[in-house]
């Protein structure tokens, strides 16, 4: 038989595979396991968002669309991105993808050439470097200050005129940390200086606690040289309706767009318009899922740092990453194996001695979990 594709075989896959099909096997087999593995929002989509899906459903919104999107859907995120982040960009400047996550590899696709190299920051998300190596590009890592998840002048350091792009994740997932001005500024300088592209993945932006959301794009010209990636699945509990977007200068969308035409031609047309009714309709659904969020945030970090585990700040998103002693996937397994406790290893996001949990699940459920880890002792 040929060989398969080099490119895709030297794709990792996901290290949190493993204790996540440990747990579903437990699971599977009567076993209580608690998953604090989740990331994505346990409510529900809220009823009105539904609704408006259903209405286009019943109207006959069935067939194709534009492939970038509905035109209501583009000019809502257009208005939304003058409104609430503070850049500004007509609607010919956004695309609606299917997810998020088809937004960060179709903007990698239409920026990076073979051998370009992109700056990820550590702790980081699973996807973005099997996006970056799909798209033929080169990974290159920079850890954060490990205390303050900020950044700082040693990121000057990894750059060199092959540095393409620098992927910003703020509010962090899994780090949970939020950026602050110093260093969103930071990024906006070295990509100014050094003719880099920054793509800003602001998914968790509505989740943010006691703290101000910074929009990469809306720093000095970022704008012309920043793909900002958003979605509805973790604002809107929309996980499931696969709709994401990103905005960016004209040339990069026109790219993405080619990506999008020939792979899945479009966002699914009814979903679109129950994102139109997430973007104009009531946010108070926000603000609900945000305070509950806050609630248990404030629970699990202090129960975390009072049985003795140091956190990382948790301003953003649905985690907790907490600082063990020892191997994290051997701890991961053992909270697994003898607590019946779920979560994800900090090796999986390049941060070893790291443990992330996610607090998107009830309190009551919650409440049990932080018991079985206490009952665990040592740590
Ligand atoms: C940081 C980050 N970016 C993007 C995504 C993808 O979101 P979507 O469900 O919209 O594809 C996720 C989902 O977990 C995420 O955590």
């Amino acid at each position: 038989m040929r060989q398969l594709s080099e490119k895709i075989a030297a794709v990792a896959p996901s290290a949190t595979m493993a204790i996540s099909d440990k747990a579903k096997k437990m699971q599977r087999e009567g076993i209580d396991v608690i998953s604090l593995s989740i990331g994505e929002p346990d409510f529900d989509t809220p009823r009105h968002i539904k609704d408006a899906c259903i209405d286009a459903l019943n109207r006959g919104e069935t067939h194709y669309a534009p492939s970038n999107g509905i035109p209501e859907l583009l000019s809502g995120i257009s208005e939304k991105i003058t409104k609430e982040n503070h850049f500004t960009s007509g609607p010919e400047q956004v695309i609606v993808t299917c997810g998020a996550k088809d937004a960060i590899y179709e903007g990698m696709e239409a920026v990076l050439n073979p051998g370009d190299e992109t700056i990820i920051l550590t702790p980081a998300w699973v996807s973005y470097e099997p996006c970056v190596q799909i798209a033929g590009g080169k990974v290159v890592k920079h850890a954060v200050n490990s205390k303050t998840f900020q950044l700082d002048d040693l990121l000057l350091e990894r750059i060199n005129p092959k540095t393409k792009m620098i992927v910003v994740n703020s509010p962090s997932n899994p780090s949970g940390a939020v950026f602050n001005q110093k260093s969103m500024k930071l990024v906006a300088d070295i990509c100014q200086d050094h003719d880099i592209f920054a793509m800003s993945d602001e998914i968790y932006e509505k989740l943010v606690y006691a703290k101000e959301h910074i929009s990469l794009a809306a720093i000095g010209d970022m704008a012309q040289r920043t793909i900002t990636v958003n979605g509805f699945s973790k604002s809107y509990a929309m996980t499931g309706w696969r709709l994401g977007y990103a905005v960016a200068p004209i040339d990069i969308i026109r790219q993405m767009s080619k990506v999008q035409q020939h792979s899945v031609s479009q966002a699914t047309t009814f979903a679109m318009w129950g994102a139109v009714a997430a973007l104009k309709g009531d946010q108070r659904c926000v603000e609900e899922m945000r305070t509950e969020f806050d609630r248990r945030r404030k629970y699990v970090i202090s129960e975390l740092n009072l049985m003795g585990y140091e956190t990382a700040p948790a301003e953003g998103a649905f985690y907790a990453f907490v600082k063990v002693s020892g191997d994290d996937m051997e701890i991961a397994t053992r909270w697994l194996e003898q607590g019946q406790v779920a979560v994800t290893p900090g090796s999986a996001f390049y941060a070893p001695g790291w443990i992330r949990l996610s607090y998107a699940t009830s309190m009551e459920k919650l409440k049990e979990a932080m018991q079985r880890i206490r009952s665990l002792g040592s740590r």
